[in-house]
């Protein structure tokens, strides 16, 4: 991707629906015979990999429309999620839980290591366990076998996201009460939620960290809307904010926004939220913040590149602490290479501002990375080349088109 920066944004652009809320639905048709129908289904190269898993595993999927599908698994015909799948894709690890609870058996790769942190699976697998699957490591797989599980009651030793996805997907079919105590409270879990409770599951305090889940005999169709993709709305918001330019983010999922608005306004940002989404600008000078990730409703550490180059343009010292991944500062070093000031020391970077970014060639690590690498550049004098882009196709839809519309000079290159 190819920026010239130095443009302020401006005008309207509406977000594609959210990316890690669809992974995990898209799994949980595997748990009816019946057809799921979804809409609002971001066009990302993470969903066409999720959907070809699916597809191996004998589902049908029919595009309706650009954003719509229908996905049916009359019968699921193979029980395993291969490491070649996994290892691109860690969300399809998900799958354990809802194939097992449709068939009795599942075969899992386990994903291994991961640009942004070690990412292990043991709270996925403690708690498939304890609703009284047999579960044992084999070359590498997860190899998981129940006749009906049942329910339990369980703690999480952090609120992992994927984990209450997971375990979630195992309880629906399970007899008898499961309890996840120390469950994720993300947006993403309440949707996943919502589907399962239109497919006929009784789930109750989605959205809280105690979820109760009353297993039932079976589940059915359902049609759902996705929810709109938060990160990609507070990426967009930054995106204003470095610039010094204004745009409204149509339809931005405002409350689930409180955390990010609040460390925009900060910084310096103006902010107001209305019947029509957000809409951001700035005119002043940004202001140094300090900032830390952590589970919902705390900032999302998949906004934290993105303020990262955000506080670089700040005039002071900003602190920003990652508590959620261990290795989540790989575009630190890039955004040096730029001419930005970062010290960092385990969790914490210290950036300090303002300084004047120039354009270099810099490279993606991750696909929240490459987004905070975009935004430098829009922000740097000349030219900045972002590669190995396709990080940011497996989250971002048609990004480059969108900026592009704001009044951004972005291009994509063949690389
Ligand atoms: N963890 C464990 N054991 C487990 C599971 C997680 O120790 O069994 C640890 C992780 O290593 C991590 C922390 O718990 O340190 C939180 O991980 P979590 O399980 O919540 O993350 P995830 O489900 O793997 C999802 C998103 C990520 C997002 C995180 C945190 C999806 C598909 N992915 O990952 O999104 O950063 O939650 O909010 O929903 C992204 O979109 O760029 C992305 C990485």
């Amino acid at each position: 991707m190819v920026i010239r920066g130095g443009r302020p944004l401006r005008g309207a652009v509406a977000v594609s629906g959210s990316k890690n809320a669809t992974l995990p639905i898209l799994m949980a048709a595997l748990l009816t015979s019946e057809p799921i129908v979804l809409h609002n289904v971001p066009r990302l190269r993470d969903v066409h990999t999720a959907i070809a898993l699916l597809e191996g595993l004998g589902a049908t999927a029919r595009w309706i429309d650009d954003h719509s599908v229908e996905l049916r698994v009359g019968e699921v015909r193979a029980h395993e999620a291969s490491y070649d799948l996994v290892k691109t894709m860690r969300a399809s690890f998900v799958v354990l839980g809802p194939m097992l609870a449709r068939t009795g058996r599942a075969r899992v790769s386990t994903p291994g290591g991961c640009a942004i942190g070690a990412r292990p699976v043991n709270l996925h697998i403690a708690g498939i366990r304890a609703l009284g699957a047999r579960i044992q490591l084999r070359n590498g797989y997860v190899e998981a076998r129940a006749d009906r599980l049942s329910g339990a009651r369980l703690w999480l030793d952090n609120p992992s996201v994927g984990a209450t996805e997971n375990i979630m997907m195992a309880a629906v079919l399970a007899r008898g009460l499961t309890t996840i105590e120390n469950a994720a409270r993300e947006p993403e879990v309440q949707d996943l939620a919502r589907l399962l409770t239109a497919m006929g599951a009784r789930i109750s305090g989605a959205g809280t960290h105690v979820i109760e889940i009353e297993g039932v005999e079976r589940l059915h169709g359902a049609t759902h809307q996705i929810i709109p993709d938060r990160i990609e709305a507070g990426s967009l918001m930054v995106a204003a904010a470095i610039t010094g330019g204004e745009v409204t983010i149509e339809n931005a999922p405002t409350a689930e926004l409180d955390g990010v608005i609040a460390k925009l306004r900060e910084s310096g940002a103006a902010v107001t939220v209305d019947d029509r989404g957000v809409c951001v600008s700035r005119s002043a000078p940004l202001r140094p913040i300090e900032l830390r990730t952590l589970p919902y409703p705390g900032f999302p550490t998949d906004l934290q590149a993105q303020m990262m180059a955000l506080l670089t343009q700040a005039e002071g010292t900003s602190v920003i602490t990652e508590t959620i991944f261990e290795n989540r500062f790989m575009h630190a070093p890039e955004l040096q290479r730029m001419g930005a000031d970062i010290v960092m020391k385990g969790a914490t970077a210290v950036v300090r501002g303002r300084s004047r970014l120039s354009g270099a060639p810099v490279m993606a690590t991750d696909l929240r990375a490459s987004m905070g690498l975009i935004l430098a550049g829009l922000a740097a004098d000349n030219e900045t080349q972002v590669s190995r882009v396709y990080h940011l196709d497996r989250g971002y839809e048609a990004l480059d088109q969108k900026l592009r519309a704001l009044g951004a000079e972005i291009e994509r290159i063949p690389e």
